[in-house]
C-alpha cells in the first residue's frame, strides 16, 4: 500500500510506499499510488508531491512474487503517466534502491533526488525481462543512447554519483532525503512542468546510428549465449531512437509480451529465488546441518599460497578480514606476497580507494596461526600432507578455532578424523580464481558441528560468495556430477566426435566454455594425477579387451594417453587445441590424427554424430548424478544444484540450472533418452535412470519447486 500525509503547512503531499522488504510495486502498493496521487492532485492545498519508500528503501521495482499469477490492480504504465501529466511538481526521494519499476516510477517523476548511498538500476534483463514501464523509452531520452544500452542491457545497478553524471537524478544528497525533497519540492511548486516530462523530449540519436545498433546486437548476442531479453532490450531502444514516444511503447509492450512468457523468463527468475534459498539453507531431509548460528571472525588464516590461497587470501581481505597467510617453500612465498598485493592493489583501483594490504601478514611458520578464529587449508592436493597439516593445526590453533579444508576431493571425515574436535571441521571449497568465483560449496562432514558449518556459510557471504550447504561425497555436488558428462565426452571422441563438435554443441546450448575447452583451461594434469592414484591409468596404450574397461565398466584412456604425450592444455600450450597466443583455442592437426589412429587400433568405426546426441548423452547423464545426489541428500534440493551449475560451471542463466533444464526439458524424456543410451552402453551403469527421478517421473512429474517436499517426505520414511 501507499501511506498519504501532508506536511510543511500542508502543502507538500507525501506519498510513502510501503510493502516489505523492499517496498515492490505490488497491486496493492500500485492501487495505493493511483489513490494517493489522485488525492493530492485534488487537494488545492497541495502545491506539490514528494514519492518516497518506508524504512529507507525507495522501491525494489514490480513485485516478483506476483509474476505468473493472474493481474490484479491498476497496470503500471499508465499510473506512470499520470503522474508524469499530472499539473504539480511529483519529486522521487530515493533512499536504498530505485531498481526496474521502482525507477521507471521515478522517472515519470518530474524530479529525482537521492541520498548518495542509493544504488539504482533497470535489472529487469537479469531476469528475463525488459523495463516495460516506459524505461526502455525514457531512459535514453534523459541519458542518450549508449548510456541506456549499457544500462538497461546489462542491468547493473549503479551509484547515485554515476546517476548525477548520467542525469538521472537532479540532486544528491548525504542527510536526510525526504526532508530534502520536501523543500525541493516547495521550492519548485510555481514551476512550469513541461520541459520536466521526459517522454515529451526527443531521444538525443547520435551520428551512425545503425552502427551503434549493430555493434550493441553483436556486444549481447556474443556475451550472452542465446539469452533473448538482452536482445530484445536492444530492440525496444531501437524503437525509442527512431519512432515516436507512443509508437516506441508500443513496441516496448509488444517484445515484452513475448518476454514474459518465455521459458527464459521463468528460468531466471527461479534462478532468483534459489539463490536467495541456498542461502537460508535451513536444510532438509537427511541432513545433519540446520540454521545455527554462526560465530564471529575477524582473524582467519589461509594456508599454502599457490593458486587457490591466493585468491582465498585476496577474498578474505577484501571482505575486511585480517589473514596470517602461510606459506611452506621461500619463494612461493616471496612470489605469492607479490602477486596478492598486486590483486589488492588492481581491486582498490577498481573500487577507488587504498589497497589493505597491512591486514596480510605473511609467514613460512605454521605456528603463525595460533591465535585465528577460522584456518583455510589449501596445500597440495595430497591425503598425505593433509591429514598431517590437520594434525598440526589442531594441535597449534585455539581450541575453539574452525578448521576448514578446500579440497577438491578428499574426503572431508577422513581430514575431520585428524583432529581432536572433528566438529570444527568443514569443507570450504572454492572455485578457481577464487577471488573471482562467486561459488562456494561449504562440505558438511558428518561430525560438523552446525554452528561450524553456519560460520563457513557466514563467511562464504561476507566473501562475496554464493555459498551451497552439501554434504560429503566424492566430488562433492559439482565435480561429482561432472564426472559422467567429461566421460561421456570421451566417449563420444572415441565413436566418432571431435573435440570442437562436441564444445559447439555444449556453447550453443549456452555452456560459457566446452567440455574439451574447459579441461585444457583447468588443466588435463590434475584429473590425470587422481586416475593415477586411482589406479585406472594403466601404462602404455593396451590395445586388448581390457584396454578400455576398468572395474567392469566402459573407460576411455584417451584423456591419459594425452597427457602421456606431455598435452596438460593452455599451461603447456597443447591439449585438446592448440594454443598459440597460450589462450585461443584452436584446431590441431595432431589431436585430429591422435584420434583417428585411437580408433583404427582399437577397431572402433568412426560414426557421424549430431549435436542433439552430444547434448542428451553429455546433460542427461550429469542431471542423473544430479538425481542421485538429491536421492542420498547430499544436497537439499535442486536449487541447490542449479546455483552450484551456474555459478561454478558456467551452465547458462537462462537455462535455470540442470535440474530445472530437466524439468522444462520433462522427465518422461529424460528417462526414456537414458534408458536408450543404457541399452546401447550397458557398460555405463550411471546411464540407467535413477530411483528418484523415475519415482518423479512416475508420480506425474511435478513442477521443480515441489521436488524439495516431495524428496524430504521420501527422506522421512527411509
Ligand atoms: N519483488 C518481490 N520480492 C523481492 C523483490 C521484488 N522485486 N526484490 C527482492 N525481493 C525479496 C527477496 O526475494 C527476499 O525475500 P526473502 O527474504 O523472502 O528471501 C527479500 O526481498 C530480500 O532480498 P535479498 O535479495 O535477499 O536482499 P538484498 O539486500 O541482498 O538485495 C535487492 C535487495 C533489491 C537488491 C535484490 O533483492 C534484487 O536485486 N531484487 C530484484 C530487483 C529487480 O530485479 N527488480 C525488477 C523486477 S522486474
Ligand atoms: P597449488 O599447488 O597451486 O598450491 C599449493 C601450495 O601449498 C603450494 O604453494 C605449496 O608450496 C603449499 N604447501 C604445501 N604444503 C604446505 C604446508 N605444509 N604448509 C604451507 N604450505 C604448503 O595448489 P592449488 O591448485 O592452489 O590447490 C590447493 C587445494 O585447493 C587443493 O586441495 C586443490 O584440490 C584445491 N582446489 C584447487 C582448485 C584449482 O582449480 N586449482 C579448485 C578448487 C580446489
Amino acid at each position: 500500500m501507499a501511506n498519504y500525509s501532508h506536511i510543511s503547512g500542508a502543502a507538500v503531499g507525501l506519498i510513502t510506499l510501503q510493502n516489505p522488504p523492499v517496498n515492490a510495486l505490488s497491486a496493492a502498493v500500485r492501487q495505493g499510488i493511483v489513490d494517493t496521487v489522485k488525492r493530492a492532485l485534488g487537494d488545492p492545498k497541495v502545491k506539490s508531491i514528494v514519492i518516497c519508500g518506508q524504512n529507507g528503501i525507495f522501491c525494489g521495482g514490480a513485485d516478483i512474487r506476483e509474476f505468473g499469477k493472474p493481474m490484479h490492480g491498476p497496470p503500471l504504465v499508465p499510473m506512470i503517466h499520470a503522474i508524469e501529466a499530472a499539473d504539480k511538481p511529483v519529486v522521487a526521494a530515493i533512499e536504498g534502491i530505485a531498481l526496474g519499476g521502482g525507477l521507471e516510477l521515478a522517472l515519470g517523476c518530474h524530479y529525482r533526488i537521492a541520498h548518495t548511498k542509493a544504488k539504482l538500476g533497470l535489472p529487469e534483463v537479469t531476469l528475463g525481462l525488459l523495463p516495460a514501464a516506459g524505461g526502455t523509452q525514457r531512459l535514453p531520452r534523459l541519458t542518450g543512447l549508449p548510456a541506456a544500452l549499457d544500462l538497461i542491457t546489462t542491468g547493473r545497478h549503479i551509484t547515485a554519483a554515476e546517476a548525477l553524471k548520467l542525469g538521472i537524478l537532479d540532486q544528491v544528497i548525504d542527510h536526510n532525503t525526504v526532508d530534502a525533497a520536501v523543500k525541493f519540492a516547495l521550492g519548485v511548486a510555481e514551476h512550469t512542468l513541461d520541459a520536466r516530462r521526459i517522454s515529451t523530449r526527443p531521444c538525443p540519436c547520435p551520428p551512425l546510428l545503425d552502427a551503434l545498433f549493430e555493434e550493441a546486437m553483436l556486444r549481447v548476442r556474443q556475451s550472452t549465449r542465446g539469452a533473448i531479453a538482452p536482445v530484445a532490450c536492444v530492440q525496444a531502444l531501437q524503437a525509442a531512437a527512431t519512432l515516436p514516444y507512443t509508437r516506441g511503447m508500443e513496441r516496448e509492450k509488444e517484445l515484452m509480451a513475448t518476454l514474459f512468457t518465455s521459458g527464459q523468463a521463468q528460468a531466471l527468475q527461479y534462478s532468483f529465488f534459489a539463490q536467495r534459498a541456498v542461502a537460508k539453507w535451513s536444510m532438509s531431509s537427511g541432513a545433519r546441518w540446520d540454521n545455527s548460528k554462526p560465530r564471529p571472525i575477524h582473524k582467519t588464516a589461509v594456508i599454502g599460497l599457490g593458486t587457490m590461497g591466493r585468491g582465498i587470501v585476496v577474498s578474505l581481505v577484501q571482505a575486511g578480514l585480517s589473514v596470517v597467510a602461510v606459506e611452506a617453500q621461500e619463494k612461493q612465498l616471496v612470489d605469492s606476497k607479490q602477486a596478492i598485493s598486486g590483486m589488492l592493489r588492481r581491486g582498490a583501483k577498481r573500487r577507488g580507494g587504498a589497497p589493505p594490504l597491512d591486514t596480510v601478514t605473511y609467514s613460512q611458520n605454521l605456528q603463525a596461526v595460533a591465535d585465528v578464529d577460522l584456518v583455510i587449508e589449501a596445500v597440495f592436493e595430497d591425503t598425505v600432507l593433509k591429514k598431517k597439516v590437520f594434525q598440526q593445526l589442531s594441535a597449534l590453533c585455539k581450541p575453539n578455532t574452525i578448521l576448514c579444508t578446500n579440497t577438491s576431493g578428499i574426503d572431508v571425515d577422513l581430514i575431520a578424523s585428524q583432529s581432536p574436535r572433528p566438529e570444527l571441521v568443514v569443507g570450504m571449497h572454492f572455485f578457481a580464481p577464487a577471488h573471482v568465483m562467486k561459488l562456494l560449496e561449504v562440505v558438511c562432514g558428518s561430525r560438523s558441528s552446525p554452528q561450524a558449518v553456519a560460520t563457513a556459510m557466514s563467511l562464504g557471504k561476507k566473501m562475496g560468495k554464493v555459498g551451497v550447504a552439501v554434504g560429503n561425497c566424492p566430488g562433492f555436488v559439482g565435480n561429482r556430477m561432472l564426472k559422467p558428462y567429461s566421460e561421456q565426452g570421451l566417449f563420444l571422441l572415441e565413436e566418432g566426435a571431435t573435440p570442437e563438435l562436441v564444445d559447439a554443441a555444449l556453447e550453443e546450448f549456452g555452456f560459457t566454455m566446452g567440455l574439451f575447452r574447459m579441461s585444457d583451461l583447468s588443466g588435463l594434469d590434475v584429473g590425470w594425477r587422481i586416475r593415477k592414484e586411482e589406479g585406472l591409468v594403466q601404462p602404455g596404450a593396451t590395445t586388448g579387451p581390457g584396454a578400455r574397461v576398468r572395474h567392469g565398466r566402459r573407460y576411455s584412456p584417451l584423456g591419459d594417453l594425452l597427457c602421456g604425450h606431455g598435452r596438460f592444455g593452455q599451461k603447456t600450450g597443447r591439449g585438446w587445441y592448440k594454443y598459440d597466443n597460450r589462450h585461443e583455442a584452436r584446431f590441431d592437426p595432431w589431436v585430429q590424427h591422435f584420434l583417428e589412429g585411437y580408433r583404427s587400433q582399437h577397431g572402433l568405426a568412426a560414426r557421424r554424430i549430431d549435436r542433439q546426441e552430444v547434448l542428451e548423452r553429455c546433460l542427461y547423464s550429469l542431471i542423473n548424478e544430479g538425481f542421485r545426489i538429491l536421492e542420498e541428500g547430499i544436497a537439499a534440493g535442486p536449487e541447490d544444484i542449479d546455483v552450484i551449475y551456474v555459478f561454478g560451471y558456467g551452465w547458462p542463466k537462462h537455462r535455470g540450472g540442470p535440474m530445472f533444464y530437466a524439468s522444462t526439458v520433462g522427465l518422461t524424456k529424460v528417462v526414456e533418452r537414458l534408458e536408450h543410451f543404457y541399452q546401447a552402453h550397458p557398460d555405463v551403469p550411471y546411464l540407467q535412470p535413477c530411483g528418484l527421478l523415475r519415482r518423479l517421473e512416475a508420480s506425474g512429474s511435478p513442477p521443480v519447486h515441489k521436488w524439495r517436499g516431495i524428496i524430504k517426505k521420501t527422506h522421512s520414511h527411509l
